[in-house]
């Protein structure tokens, strides 16, 4: 009998005898059902097949990082292989787990990986822009339809979401994330989660979502990508560990290391981060998977003196499927019959990894995702699509509208566009843009042009220089162009890899001859609106002073250009509010709404007295603040009013105020709530997001909006490092953004 088919039948045999259990029963009754069918077949696995499980490879597709082992097909056939990643589509994932579960001894099903962060094929705006809609339904939807889109392609683990919290936008990484904020970030965190598991793993279009890195990797000195992280205990458990806690309280999966070492210790290697804290103490229950080779650079970290080194390091760690190292398939045989590592461990990871696949039912039917008609029917629906070009308009940030520039008058029936952002298909995917294509992404162009037909508008679009380089020569025509206008965008910004991964820069302005091909057209003296595109925030206060209207739009994905064009004439209103503040200038970094008071703050009534802290040469305040955003009419703040001047901890605090639509057009407001514990065992934020609330206000409309605080909400890491409140007094301030509002204030007893 031919290999294959007896081991097909061997197969077979085990499923009928491990096959995971009806996928009906309720999810605890089968973790426990599961558990019992994974130590059993744990009981028959060979130390090498054990092994092969806590291995994971990339296929050849859309790799992320250096290719460490290119006969990864191979390697899969040998059972050295338990979950590969960048490979989708049907046909494919077929194929690969066919080797897997028809060509193996025990036939045990492959994870499939990817890194779906804002969309799958649908692009959706980059996670920072998605932040600035502060519409935590809607970043769950857009990660149920890219749970939905990746597992008709045959994926069932995403690598995401991506919770790193930063305050340095030198840091390209930010365009990943939910911004600065830890509280917003956390509940961005679950959001994702909830968005991408849904409640039932063994639903076929539900999958593992994956939180990432742990920890702090967003803390990286001078905002260098991948470089030292180095600050307090009491930091990493304010700032960086909570949205990550979030993921773990609603269940996340999997969690995936970062690649920086946090104060000494590297994350791949740190037993404290990933054993006493993440299993013992927060109870987390999915596994544990390395970034890309990062096992391997605990070498150049200088904490392992070898591969065999670190390989015993990260799994004593808890660290338990090596992503693209190939440390553990090939030195955690020898570590076990050295004695320098026990096959308890090894076992303990095979079982996590075997429970989640359990869990996704893929011992039932390993080809479950392997679905031609969803795959035919469930990706890039119209729904998607008008639910992307809806999350655009919520996405971007109106920073500057001087005398009602925009929305674009409907006198208006010639329209320059110019800038080299302003037809740039790929650019508009941002980065990680998984199986997402330019060819389907709308420019700014293609949705001017859209809207200008039964407008009857000419669009006129000029390039007038490339987002890096000095050439001027495109400048002419674009000047040409304007002259010739009633009205000029300015498409201005990055491209879409000078933010993600490895894209840190020291210098945040307008990159090449952008600012000089502005300040000739803004000078002109038509109607000028600049949307800029861009995956962090920039220094742009000479744009600031000088263009009359700036809307930020980040990369908004596939229907980038139709959400812009929606706003820009007025089909949508313009409401999201920034989640990462703006500095003036680098040399402020890091610099975010929530800093401590010092000794020695800046006095507003005397703020030129020398000894204090602040700046020979700059303000200490942003250019725009965290929290800030325009619209097109204007939001008055009224009648604030507190419950009662002093609360016992077993008593909720209730904040009124009245908003009121003042201005010209309907619009919606994110009305925040914020406060500053005065005096504390230790220093405390001058400002603390504790929550808010969007409210659509049509013209002249007004209404109450109204809040809720506990002592919980007032919680933090005291002098002995509990997370408890302290009685005190309590500032409190509602308003638009982290800079201004109504204010009061209030005790705890
Ligand atoms: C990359 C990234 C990580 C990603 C992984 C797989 O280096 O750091 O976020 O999930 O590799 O692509």
């Amino acid at each position: 009998m031919k290999k294959h088919s007896a081991l097909f039948i061997t197969a077979i045999a085990l499923f009928i005898l491990f096959g995971g259990c009806n996928t009906e029963q309720n999810q605890e009754i089968g973790t426990s059902e599961y558990q019992q069918k994974v130590d059993s077949l744990i009981k028959i696995m060979t130390l090498d097949e054990k092994i092969g499980q806590l291995n994971l490879l990339a296929s050849g597709w859309d790799v992320t990082g250096p290719v460490m082992d290119p006969n990864y097909k191979q390697l899969i056939k040998q059972g050295n292989a338990g979950a590969v990643f960048n490979a989708y589509g049907v046909d494919y994932v077929t194929e690969l787990q066919r080797l897997a579960v028809e060509e193996t001894r025990l036939g045990i099903p492959l994870l499939f990986g990817y890194d779906v962060i804002h969309g799958y094929k649908t692009i959706f705006p980059i996670p920072l822009a998605q932040s600035c809609s502060w519409d935590l339904e809607m970043i769950e939807h857009s990660d149920r339809i890219a749970a939905t889109e990746a597992t008709a392609e045959g994926i069932n683990w995403v690598f995401a979401p991506m919770v790193d919290i930063s305050r340095d936008p030198r840091w390209g990484r930010v365009s990943e994330g939910a911004g600065e904020d830890t509280w917003l970030g956390s509940k961005i965190a679950a959001a994702r989660v909830n968005g991408f598991q849904g409640n039932n793993l063994a639903d076929e279009q539900t999958l593992l979502a994956t939180m990432k890195h742990f920890a702090a990797y967003g803390a990286p000195q001078a905002g260098r990508d991948y470089h030292t992280v180095d600050i307090s205990e009491r930091s990493l458990l304010e700032y960086y560990l909570p949205p990550f806690k979030a993921c773990v309280d609603a269940g996340v999966a999997s969690v995936m290391t970062s690649f920086n070492e946090i104060s000494g210790v590297p994350s791949s290697s740190n037993h404290w981060l990933y054993t006493e804290l993440l299993r013992n103490t927060w109870g987390f229950k999915g596994f544990v998977v390395t970034d890309y080779t990062s096992i391997y650079e605990l070498i150049p970290h200088g904490v392992a003196q070898d591969s065999a080194h670190a390989g015993e390091l990260a799994l004593k760690a808890g660290i338990q499927l090596d992503m693209q190292s190939s440390i553990f398939i090939k030195n955690l045989k020898n570590l076990v019959k050295s004695g320098k590592i026990s096959e308890k461990l090894i076992d303990k990871a095979v079982s996590d990894i075997l429970l989640a696949k359990y869990k996704l039912g893929l011992f039932d039917d390993p080809y479950r995702y392997c679905n031609k008609t969803r795959e035919g029917n469930e990706i890039m629906t119209q729904a998607s699509k008008d639910f992307a070009r809806q999350f655009v308009t919520k996405s971007c940030v109106l920073l500057k509208n001087e005398n009602q520039t925009l929305p674009i008058p409907e006198t208006v029936k010639k329209i320059a566009l110019i800038g080299p952002l302003g037809n740039a298909a790929e650019d508009m995917l941002g980065n990680w843009s998984a199986a997402g294509w330019a060819q389907y992404c709308v420019t700014l162009f293609d949705g001017l042009k859209a809207e200008a037909v039964d407008k009857n508008i000419q669009i006129h679009y000029e390039k007038g220089c490339e987002i890096v380089g000095l050439s001027t020569s495109g400048f002419d025509a674009a000047i040409k162009a304007a002259k010739n206008a009633d009205f000029v965008i300015l498409a201005l910004g990055e491209d879409r890899n000078m933010s993600g991964e490895a894209a840190s820069r020291t210098n945040l302005n307008l990159p090449g001859v952008q600012m000089q091909l502005a300040e000739k057209i803004i000078e002109i003296g038509k109607p000028t609106a600049v949307v800029l595109f861009n995956g962090r925030p920039l220094t742009i206060p000479e744009l600031d002073q000088k263009a009359p209207a700036i809307l930020e739009a980040w990369f908004g994905g596939i229907q980038s250009g139709s959400g812009i064009a929606d706003l820009l004439f007025g089909k949508a209103l313009p409401s999201g509010k920034l989640t990462m503040t703006f500095p003036h200038n680098v040399g402020q970094i890091p610099i975010h709404y929530n800093m401590k008071n010092n000794g020695r703050p800046v006095d507003p009534t005397n703020p030129e007295y020398r000894f204090r802290s602040k700046y020979l040469d700059s303000p200490n305040q942003p250019l725009y603040p965290f929290g800030y955003g325009l619209s097109y009419t204007n939001f008055s703040y009224s009648n604030l009013k507190i419950s009662s001047p002093e609360i016992r901890a077993t008593d909720t605090l209730t904040i009124q105020v009245t908003v009121s639509n003042t201005g010209k057009s309907d619009g919606e407001e994110i009305v925040q709530l914020y406060i500053r514990d005065l005096v504390g065992s230790v220093t405390r934020p001058i400002n603390e997001l504790k929550g808010f609330s969007k409210v659509f206000l049509k013209q002249g409309e007004t209404r109450d909006v109204i809040f809720k605080i506990t002592a919980n909400d007032l919680k933090f890491f005291n002098l002995d490092m509990e997370y408890t409140y302290e009685p005190g007094k309590f500032d409190l301030m509602v308003g638009p953004n982290s800079a201004s509002g109504l204010k009061d204030s209030f005790s705890l007893r």
